[in-house]
């Protein structure tokens, strides 16, 4: 996948999306009264900044709040602490009407392509909703938009008056982006957007994401409990654990020098299709499930399933530090961080 290769740095283009410190703690509640018992923390203090035109990769396994930060972004969710800040915005508590017409700029992909489509909407209607719902009139009326959409999404845009059951999984992916770039939006929020595919659709899906990317100026976090799947289209990947930001990283240096614990047993988990590279790769297998978020381990919440876990680890919380240039982790004892103090010619020379 050249195309993303030279995809250009980033790092000097304008922040659109900052989200500082979030977290959302969803209430547990017992008997009659409802008295609060407990919280699911599910998102528990993320942040990250998303610049315009790039790509930030947010992975993890099942529970570790994903799809929670994607919500809390474009405020499906009300976030309980820290901040979301789209185009220098303060968007965190606004009021539902001043919201609404930042919705047009923030869209959400889904999953489940199907769920999300109404069956008994015509291609047509279902593409060409947001417009309504917005009031938006276009020059040349909705339907010759809508065609116009659909044709950039790869679909057939004779296929205007067909149903979503009419069409294939991918294709229904491509309905459901079809309807997300309607309004054309800033930045887009796909959650798992091609997990519920077929392996070999996956690929065109992640294709066409990247295609719609470059030529439509998109800015997007896309959700994956795999690092495979957005290897190629992240310029930066998140990886989350329990709630956390655990490493954050270039998608180069994440993947050539991953620091996390957690990062390396993800990436264990990745088939390397380059034999020779396999070999020199040991297989980590993680031990256990992921804790509860209702009463997660204490200090660094991975040390129940680490295998480098010291004492310390259990009690000092290891904080989101840069050990190598833009590149973030929060672990006492990470693996390939550079040691400044040893890092001589003769230690270079000998590694
Ligand atoms: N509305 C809710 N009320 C209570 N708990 C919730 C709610 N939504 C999510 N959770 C919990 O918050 C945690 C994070 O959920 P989330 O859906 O964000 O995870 P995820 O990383 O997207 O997982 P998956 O890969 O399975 O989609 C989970 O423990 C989940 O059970
Ligand atoms: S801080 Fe300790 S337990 Fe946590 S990932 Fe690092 S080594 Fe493992
Ligand atoms: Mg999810």
């Amino acid at each position: 996948m050249t195309s993303h290769e030279d995809h250009d740095d980033r790092s000097g283009a304008e922040v659109l999306l900052s989200v500082q410190g979030l977290q959302k703690h969803f209430p547990v509640t017992k008997g009659l009264l409802r008295r609060q018992v407990g919280a699911v923390k599910a998102v528990d203090g993320v942040s990250f900044d998303v610049r315009k035109g790039e790509t930030l990769g947010l992975v993890g396994e099942s529970g570790c709040g994903k799809s929670t930060t994607g919500r809390l972004i474009t405020r499906l969710l009300e976030p309980t602490g820290g901040k979301v800040v789209f185009e220098g915005h303060d968007i965190t508590h606004m009021s539902a009407s001043r919201i609404r017409p930042l919705r047009r700029d923030m869209q959400m992909i889904f999953q489940d392509p199907y769920s999300s489509l109404n069956p008994r909407h015509t291609v047509g209607a279902i593409v060409g909703a947001p417009f309504r719902i917005q009031g938006i009139k276009t020059e040349q009326g909705t339907k010759k938009a809508v065609q116009d959409i659909l044709e950039l999404v790869g679909l057939n845009p004779e296929h205007y008056n067909r149903y979503p059951h009419e069409f294939s999984g991918g294709q229904r992916q491509r309905i459901g982006i079809a309807r997300t770039l309607a309004l054309k939006p800033k930045l887009i929020i796909a959650d798992e957007p091609v997990s519920a595919l077929d392996v070999s659709i996956q690929a065109q899906v992640v294709n066409l994401l990247e295609d719609l990317q470059n030529e439509l100026d998109l800015t997007y976090v896309i959700v994956a409990h795999d690092l495979s799947v957005i290897r190629h289209i992240s310029d930066r990947v998140a990886v989350m654990y329990l709630g956390k930001i655990v490493e954050l990283a270039d998608r180069k240096s994440l993947y050539d020098t991953p620091m996390h614990p957690y990062t390396n047993a993800l990436m264990s988990a990745v088939p390397i299709p380059d034999p020779a590279r396999r070999k020199d790769r040991e297989r980590i297998r993680l031990q256990g499930d992921v804790p509860s978020p209702l009463n997660p381990p204490s200090a660094c919440r991975f040390h129940t399933r680490c295998w480098k876990a010291q004492e310390v680890c259990k009690t000092v919380e290891p904080p989101l530090v840069e050990l190598a240039p833009r590149h973030q982790v929060a672990c006492h004892f990470p693996e390939n961080a550079p040691e400044p103090d040893r890092a001589t010619p003769a230690a270079t020379v000998s590694a």
